[in-house]
């Protein structure tokens, strides 16, 4: 059986569609708000149809040494193309990037996670320092 991590794959965003790209300030101020985007697909674009395309992102925050990470947020693109008059016929599709208003106290690492509904589970994550 596998383990839980071993279903999340990654690789070089630059090279590979499926892999969530966290945009962010490598540093910033403790407590202040900063905007944090997460996209699929930056470099080489992902699908998006009834078919093929991305379920959701969730965004994790793992404080320094701390033993438990923390959810930022879960994010679901729910429209695809679906329709009555068939699959790639609606009149409406959600692009696969979020933008995230947050703020942190210590630092840590961000990681983010996405489903593709055919090709499964990727993940990414981005160090930020406080200073
Ligand atoms: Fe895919």
């Amino acid at each position: 059986m596998k383990q839980l991590a071993e279903l999340y794959q990654t690789a070089d965003w630059k090279a590979e569609k499926h892999v969530p790209v966290i945009d962010c300030a490598d540093r910033v101020k403790a407590g202040e708000m900063f905007i944090a985007t997460v996209s699929v697909g930056k470099e080489v674009a992902h699908p998006n149809t009834t078919e093929h395309h991305i379920r959701w992102i969730a965004v994790y925050f793992y404080p320094a040494g701390e033993k438990f990470p923390y959810e930022v947020g879960r994010f679901e693109f729910s429209a695809h193309g679906e329709s009555t008059e068939g699959p790639n016929q609606g009149p409406v599709y959600t692009n696969h990037e979020v933008a995230i208003s947050l703020k942190i106290s210590k630092p840590g690492t961000l990681y983010a996670t996405s489903l593709c509904n055919i090709h499964g589970l990727w993940q990414s994550a981005k160090e930020i320092t406080i200073g």
